[in-house]
């Protein structure tokens, strides 16, 4: 399956994905065709990207990173947090661990070293999804740096809460397509402070917690917000939040600018190693992470065009794919599918194609 944007050419396609209302409740089932009216209903809801059947995409791997009972389970407690806080409750510690517990377990019976986080995206909305994919990006990337248990599930709740301050700006700041004023972006930095003040008053999550919503902002070189604190003055694990959260907000589409593939993220964050980012952390990130995830249209150095099938655990940039096509110049010469594993060949990616770059060249193929 593909993540296509939500466009009304999408009629007559089926749905690869459930959709979820916003209390959990599924909106529709995946294998749906989807219809004119369902389209108008999604995009009214807020919805902007689905994932879609179709033949290129069989083989492909698509076990979910987590299940879909525990991601609807999180994105019902997010809800519920993120309510509560608005209306000045306390949060409930009950329900950040029990979930963030959740996450953890499923986590750590995944065996791969190399992670896609195909499956998260697109599953409701931004404030949402992005809360989950940091807590399990973070997560994971803490696993691979030999975390314990008992820190993975302290890391997560503070990864899970890391952005809850945003709440309390006017969403016309948070989603403004210009460039924001001087005046609005105080506004924006504000959020680490509130997330702060309000995980501090739950008195059974520890300062940690609330350490990493206030310093996941803060970079390496001091020129971060909201102290400007410098290396080692920030907290390791805001440390690891801030990877997470920068991958997660790079990849995913916003009303002000568009997403990008994940190997160009990768190629973003490396020029930030060690000023932005903490260096030796930054490169478990980058050596574990799917930089091409299953899915994935990617073009080969002698212009093969193919479908990423599967990571491969040794390397995360030679993944096994199926090849379809040739580039020719500005066509395709299609070819006969057959399987390549990367691992085992000199060959490497030469670069991943937006979707819908290789559907407009499809149309010219030979
Ligand atoms: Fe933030």
């Amino acid at each position: 399956m593909f993540l296509y944007p939500l466009t009304p050419s999408l009629e007559g396609k089926a749905l690869g994905q459930n959709i979820y209302d916003d209390n959990g409740n599924v909106l529709l089932k995946k294998g749906v065709i989807l219809k004119r009216p369902y389209i108008k209903k999604l995009l009214k809801m807020g919805y902007f990207e689905v994932y879609i059947q179709d033949e290129l995409s069989e083989g492909v791997d698509d076990t979910p990173l987590l299940k879909e009972k525990t991601k609807k389970r999180a994105v019902l407690t997010i809800k519920k947090i993120m309510q509560d806080y608005e209306s000045r409750a306390r949060i409930q510690y009950q329900d950040v661990c029990s979930i963030v517990s959740n996450i953890v377990d499923e986590l750590m019976d995944q065996n791969c070293r190399v992670i896609s986080l195909q499956g998260l995206k697109a599953y409701d909305s931004y404030t949402f999804y992005h809360s989950i994919n940091v807590c399990a990006l973070a997560v994971m990337l803490a696993r691979w740096c030999y975390y314990t248990k008992d820190k993975l599930v302290e890391l997560g709740m503070g990864a899970l809460l890391h952005d809850l301050g945003k709440q309390k700006i006017p969403r016309e700041i948070l989603n403004k397509r210009d460039k924001l004023s001087d005046e609005e972006w105080e506004y924006i930095k504000k959020h680490t402070d509130e997330g702060y003040e309000a995980i501090r008053k739950v008195p059974q999550l520890s300062s940690i917690c609330a350490h990493i919503a206030y310093q996941h902002h803060e970079r390496i070189d001091g020129k971060g917000y909201p102290r400007g604190l410098q290396g080692d003055e920030i907290l390791g694990q805001a440390r690891v939040v801030s990877i997470a959260d920068a991958f997660d907000a790079i990849t995913s589409q916003r009303p002000y600018r568009d997403k990008l593939l994940p190997y160009k993220a990768v190629e973003i964050m490396e020029k930030s190693m060690g000023t932005q980012f903490d260096e030796e952390l930054l490169e478990v990130f980058l050596n574990s992470i799917a930089v091409y995830p299953n899915g994935s249209v990617v073009e080969l150095e002698n212009d093969l065009m193919g479908i990423v099938l599967k990571q491969n655990t040794s390397n995360n940039r030679k993944p096994r794919v199926k090849i379809i096509g040739q580039k020719v110049s500005d066509t395709i010469v299609l070819l006969e599918p057959y399987e390549l594993d990367l691992d085992s060949q000199e060959l490497s990616i030469k670069r991943a194609w937006e979707r819908y770059e290789l559907d407009r060249l499809m149309k010219r193929v030979i």
